[in-house]
């Protein structure tokens, strides 16, 4: 069944059951494989795209639902945000193994679209469905603060 959604500004054909998780849609039929499985089950982020603005878990999306939405992925991700985000976790080296890195970055974009200056509390909050196996927490943290600085200069 062919279904059109959006992402990255861009009509995209796929053809695949109702019921596939978008995230299946992007990595399978559409090959935007930065956007990574985790969990299956909206407990890790590592699925987390934007949908209509927003962070959401890709594993939970039917792809049928995904047709009302515009959704971006890390690979379509842009503005200020996004680049203060890029430079703060290159100059920090805020990734090690990777794996959960583009969940983080689109909820950590989302927050600082939403909030110039967040506080400690509003990171955990913000951050807190994104998991890193890895514990770069504290990492991501700072990365986020020093993006903040970043816009802010
Ligand atoms: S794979 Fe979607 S939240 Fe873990
Ligand atoms: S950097 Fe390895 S899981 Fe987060």
């Amino acid at each position: 069944m062919a279904f059109e959604i959006n992402v990255n500004g861009q009509a995209r054909q796929v053809d695949a059951g109702p019921d596939t998780p978008l995230l299946w849609a992007l990595r399978d039929e559409l090959k935007l494989t930065g956007t990574k499985f985790g969990c299956g089950q909206a407990l890790c982020g590592a699925c987390t795209v934007h949908v209509d603005g927003a962070p959401a878990r890709s594993c939970q999306i039917p792809l049928a639902d995904a047709t009302k939405m515009k959704i971006v992925t890390i690979e379509g991700i842009a503005g200020k945000e996004a680049e203060a985000i890029r430079a703060a976790w290159r100059e920090l080296d805020v990734p090690q193994c990777g794996y959960c890195q583009s969940g983080q970055i689109m909820s950590a974009t989302a927050l600082l679209q939403a909030k110039a200056k967040p506080t400690d509390a509003d990171i955990d909050e913000a951050m807190d469905g994104n998991v890193c196996r890895c514990a770069t927490y504290h990492r991501i943290r700072a990365g986020i603060h020093r993006a903040a600085e970043i816009l802010g200069a």
